[in-house]
């Protein structure tokens, strides 16, 4: 494999489980504010970031890539009220979909269509999570300003269920 493709999928082992770590830490600050169904959203998409972890791990397995596993950054951020953990959930859906887009062009250009083809899962993946925390974030804005509307959109949020990702190797 192409040493830029390799150094940018092991690269993206860690860029994953940093998305759990981050995602883990908005569960924490949800549960600590008492808003259970937000901790559950969390807490799953937490899970599903460790999921896509794999997914590149075994990828990289499964090619005779050796890995290596990277330090995981500390979540650094303190959120001041309960919207600011949905902002920064999109804007980092967004940073990672850059990621993927910059992954897939890298694949490209050395033609290593088996990655593309790997990679495609995670482009409409990216689509499908930028617009769930964009949702999320216009739900607070309609509904979560009094106490009926947050507690019902908490309620919605506590039903999420984890599925395993549909992407086998
Ligand atoms: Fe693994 Fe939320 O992207």
């Amino acid at each position: 494999m192409d040493q830029e493709v390799s150094r940018l999928l092991n690269e993206q082992i860690n860029k994953e489980f940093y998305s759990a770590y981050l995602y883990l830490d908005i569960a924490n600050y949800y549960d600590s504010q008492g808003l259970d169904g937000f901790a559950n959203w969390y807490e799953i998409q937490a899970k599903e970031e460790m999921d896509h972890a794999m997914l590149f791990y075994h990828y990289l397995h499964n090619n005779d890539v050796p890995v290596t596993l990277e330090a995981v950054a500390k979540p650094e951020k303190t959120y001041s009220g309960l919207m600011e953990p949905l902002e920064t959930a999109l804007a980092h859906e967004r940073y990672v979909t850059s990621l993927i887009n910059a992954l897939y062009a890298a694949a490209q250009k050395v033609h290593d269509f088996r990655t593309t083809q790997f990679l495609d899962w995670f482009i409409k993946e990216q689509g499908e999570e930028e617009k769930n925390s964009s949702d999320q974030i216009t739900k607070m804005k309609l509904y979560g300003g009094d106490a009926k509307g947050l507690y019902m959109l908490n309620s919605e949020l506590l039903g999420r269920t984890y599925a395993a990702p549909t992407l086998t190797l």
